[in-house]
């Protein structure tokens, strides 16, 4: 969290007071600096300097347009899951040779339109997947660049529900099968292959499964090799840990290294889909507490962000930091439980924080840049909340507040004779 600070007792991202940005737009509202997701971009593209590669943002982290044009202006590649996020970045100016799609269920319309638009590759988690693409390739008179993910089974020592690697995950091609696949589909008219993928989960915090997969995958490049099939890029997705809390992940450029090292000697582009590492600690959200209540031996701060905000909390039992925006030197601090008005139990953002509060005061929920806006739902009939980016001593209003308007669009009730 690098770019916020605190300045005189009161937060600030980059040059900017996060209370003002409060005053004039509400909560809850995210905030992004445009310094931190560059420097966390240029991490990896620094480490990769003069190497074959391609930094793919994957989108699903974060779609909010200013966010992808800030990465698109710095030439980075995306990978995308769907023809929504497809259409974002190119809205926001990104580059469809520099786009890896990813995701298990893709649609022939989706298919269809990454393949008009040129996209880089698309990464085949099936072999039914394979016969899609082949397919609409060959209806459209076009040939579509492939990769299959291999699922190289390997532990990430993650969140079971953000561990994708193992042989029970639906994830990916098993690797005992994944050379069959190739072979097919060197014959198949509609698709070239280009390269292999794999992604084995998120938020990890080690080095050593990165490096697993890696060697299986170059072992399955050496057999593909024996059949006459060459693998011109090798994907090794995206996952690599930030600090939320005490974490040490490795930073973008020691893993990079750790790859460059095993991969030497060998010509093959390089291409990573990292999301999180990215954007996660570039980002908070503020919000204001609203009552506080006490209740047996238990301290309850209800504030005005809730689960439908900011997902990871309830969902993963993921933990946040959660500040002040102005720190007050009176008062005694409690541990608090910090609720949102949604009903229900699982409706926290942190719990037994240790804060020294006060009805009213704005609270910055730290490390909320990745799987927080994207994830927020209208569950509950709440707005969405606004999103804005800081640059330097400047702050710009990137998503506005949904309306209750926005929320009721395109409902109808029942004819009245019925
Ligand atoms: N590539 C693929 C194919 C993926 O499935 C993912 C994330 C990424 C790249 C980016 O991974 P990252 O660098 O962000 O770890 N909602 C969860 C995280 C889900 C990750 C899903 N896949 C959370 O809030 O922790």
């Amino acid at each position: 969290m690098d770019s916020f600070t605190y300045q005189n007792g009161r937060l600030c991202c980059e040059e900017v007071v996060l209370e003002k940005i409060a005053a004039s737009l509400g909560t809850p509202t995210y905030v992004y600096s445009r310094d931190a997701i560059e420097r966390a971009y240029l991490s990896y593209a620094q480490a990769l300097e003069g190497q074959d590669a391609l930094v793919c943002f994957a989108v699903k982290a974060n779609s909010n347009l200013a966010v992808l044009n800030v990465l698109a202006r710095l030439g980075a590649g995306f990978d995308i899951v769907s023809q929504g996020e497809l259409e974002r970045v190119l809205r926001a100016g990104g580059d469809p040779s520099k786009i890896v799609f990813s995701g298990v269920g893709k649609q022939p319309a989706e298919i269809q339109r990454a393949l008009e638009v040129g996209i880089f590759c698309f990464n085949i988690e099936s072999d039914a997947e394979l016969d899609r693409v082949n397919e609409v390739a060959l209806a459209l008179g076009k040939v579509a660049p492939v990769s299959f993910r291999v699922n190289p089974d390997v532990d990430a020592k993650t969140h079971p529900y953000i561990s994708t690697g193992l042989k029970e995950n639906k994830f990916g091609i098993d690797i005992d099968h994944a050379r069959a696949v190739y072979r097919r589909a060197a014959t198949l008219p509609g698709v070239e292959v280009v390269g292999m993928d794999c992604h084995i989960g998120s938020q990890l915090t080690e080095i050593r499964p990165f490096l697993d997969a890696l060697e299986r995958l170059l072992k399955l490049i050496d057999e593909l090799a024996e059949d006459g099939i060459s693998i011109h890029h090798l994907d090794l997705g995206g996952g690599l840990g930030v600090c939320y809390t005490d974490e040490q992940p490795p930073s973008p450029d020691e893993y990079v290294a750790a790859v460059l090292e095993k991969l030497a000697g060998r010509q093959i582009k390089l291409v990573f889909e990292p999301g999180r590492s990215i954007v996660a600690n570039a980002g908070v959200l503020l919000t204001q507490v609203e009552f506080l209540k006490h209740t047996g031996d238990k301290h309850f701060a209800i504030i005005d962000a809730a689960m439908n905000d900011l997902i990871r909390p309830s969902l993963y039992n993921a933990y946040q930091e959660i500040v002040p925006l102005t720190l007050r030197e009176e008062g005694e601090a409690l541990a608090w439980d910090l609720v949102g008005p949604v009903c229900e139990t699982g409706d926290f953002l942190g719990k037994n924080r240790l804060l020294n509060l006060e009805p009213g005061d704005l609270l910055a929920v730290c490390s909320a840049g990745a799987y927080g806006f994207v994830m927020a739902s209208n569950y509950n009939t709440r707005c969405k909340p606004a999103e804005v980016m800081v640059d330097d001593n400047q702050f710009y209003l990137v998503r506005e507040r949904e309306r209750l308007s926005d929320l009721m669009k395109g409902e109808h009730t029942l004819p009245a004779d019925r």
